[in-house]
């Protein structure tokens, strides 16, 4: 069943770290007022409370790694450190002046790009300066990411010093083939070293982050990297499919198309690593992720608090992420706004006395209920919306679009509830595009993602029927 399953959901789908997701945010974009407005509320709605989650963004790497889809600047050069701290401090200043009141950190996350790019005299700058001001929550958890290759003693030390305790180790794959595709030369030797001094200075969380789908992979390069993986025992590992967009990263276009598994093979890699995994204990976290039991992330899973934001899933379930740096998303659980993309655009604005916006949205009464029950779907493979309060027209259309999924074992629907087999967890986000109301009602979205406008417009006429029909009978 897996294989056929495979076949027919090979079309690509949206991560929904976010709903709306980008691609379908409003075009009429978000002013400055307007997301000073909704900082404040977000901040009145939880820091008190759950306090706020935060984001920071190095966009610099000094090597250039083909298949990344990150939002990086590739440079040697280190002059660009200075001025892009200066900003960030700049720009979080602009939020403290905005805050009617202390903020509370419970979490707060530097990723990139790679953010050991940045000296450790300048990491212990940035922190020292974002936290002169503002409280650090008690149990508050601190990460960061970065490339085994420039991570440094001094580093790691500088990063636990300011209250870091998890680190993220970008690893992708272990084979020299595939490492040589991706233009990522990184020995076993080289990361067992790191991680090593990692937990020597007390790191008690160590994440890998690994991708399948990459050129010329096969089971036995999977395995043997798996096998390199369990020997290191990371608390935490993410599994990514690779993302393929050519036309958009410059570096894809170097890989042969038939030298990447697709389709059945690519799935085959997957199942292979991850039946690897949960042979020495690790469990499948959601979508993409594995944790041992005792991990914070594990736990959560398994009391349903697992949370999902822009970074993925994490056992915190604060409402307001604020994102600071070039290309980052802040979400304030009422509206998303992304900066700048490129970090010179980023650093003019912030000089300017202004928030840094490139793009974003404001959430309709619609969107906040859709968005619930993407995020139910994400880390509890459940949802219902019997209260009221989570019930739009939208939702009666969704259940038709998920009838044929139902036939095919992968979700349970009852009259107003839809769970998730576990059949159906490979294709949580096949699931969740149930869901997508802009994306259906969007010509390129559809496009791009393969479902049929013609099909759409008959739910929705049968969805109108149906309706109609409940209105005569009550
Ligand atoms: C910012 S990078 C990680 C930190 C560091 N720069 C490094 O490379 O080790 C974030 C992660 O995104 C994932 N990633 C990047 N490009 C991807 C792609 N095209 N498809 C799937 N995952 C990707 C990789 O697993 C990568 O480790
Ligand atoms: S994978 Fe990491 S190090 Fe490589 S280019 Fe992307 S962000 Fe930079």
């Amino acid at each position: 069943m897996a294989t056929n399953l495979a076949e027919k959901y090979s079309n690509p789908g949206p991560r929904y770290t976010s709903y709306p997701t980008i691609p379908s945010w409003s075009t009429d974009g978000i002013t400055q007022e307007q997301w000073k407005e909704a900082m404040v509320k977000g901040f009145n709605d939880s820091n008190e409370t759950s306090g706020i989650s935060m984001y920071i963004h190095i966009p610099y790497c000094e090597n250039y790694c083909y298949f990344c889809g990150c939002n990086a600047h590739r440079t040697q050069d280190h002059s660009y450190e200075d001025p892009y701290i200066d900003a960030l401090l700049k720009e979080w200043q602009m939020y403290l002046d905005v805050f009617p009141g202390t903020l509370n950190v419970k979490e707060l996350h530097i990723g990139g790009g790679t953010p050991t790019f940045l000296s450790p005299r300048n990491l212990t700058r940035l922190i020292d300066g974002l936290f002169s001001h503002v409280n650090r929550m008690e149990g508050h958890i601190f990460s960061f990411e970065t490339n085994p290759r420039s991570t440094t003693r001094e580093h790691l030390e500088a990063l636990y010093n300011g209250g870091f305790r998890r680190v993220s180790f970008g690893i992708q794959d272990f084979d020299p083939i595939v490492q040589k595709e991706i233009n990522r030369p990184q020995s076993f030797e080289l990361v067992k070293e790191k991680v090593d001094l990692a937990r020597q200075i007390g790191f008690t969380s160590v994440n890998f982050d690994l991708v399948y789908g990459l050129p010329k992979q096969t089971l036995a390069t999977i395995t043997d990297t798996i096998e390199k993986v369990m020997e290191l025992r990371p608390d935490r590992l993410a599994f990514y499919a690779y993302g393929h967009n050519p036309h958009m990263y410059e570096g894809q276009r170097r890989f042969k198309e038939e030298d990447l598994p697709v389709g059945d093979a690519k799935q085959e890699l997957y199942d292979k690593g991850r039946a690897m995994l949960e042979s020495i204990g690790y469990h499948e976290i959601g979508m993409d992720h594995f944790a041992i039991e005792g991990d914070a992330l594990y736990e959560a899973a398994k009391s349903g608090t697992l949370h999902r934001n822009f970074m993925g899933y994490t056992e915190n379930t604060t409402q307001m992420m604020l994102a600071l740096g070039s290309s980052s998303i802040s979400d304030t659980w009422y509206a998303f706004a992304q900066n700048e993309r490129t970090d010179g655009a980023y650093i003019k604005a912030v000089n300017e006395g202004r928030f840094p916006l490139h793009r974003g949205h404001l959430l309709t009464d619609e969107d906040l209920v859709l968005r619930r029950h993407i995020l139910n779907l994400m880390c509890r493979q459940e949802t219902s919306w019997a209260d009221p309060k989570l019930y739009t027209d939208e939702l009666d259309v969704t259940l038709m679009r998920l009838e044929d999924m139902q036939n095919d074992g992968m979700v349970v629907l009852g009259e107003k509830s839809v769970r998730v087999t576990e059949a159906g967890i490979p294709y949580l986000r096949n699931i969740c595009m149930a869901f997508d109301a802009l994306l259906w009602r969007s010509d390129s979205l559809s496009k791009a993602y393969n479902v049929s406008r013609d099909i759409q417009k008959g739910y929705i006429e049968k969805a109108r029927l149906a309706k109609e029909q409940k209105e005569k009978a009550l």
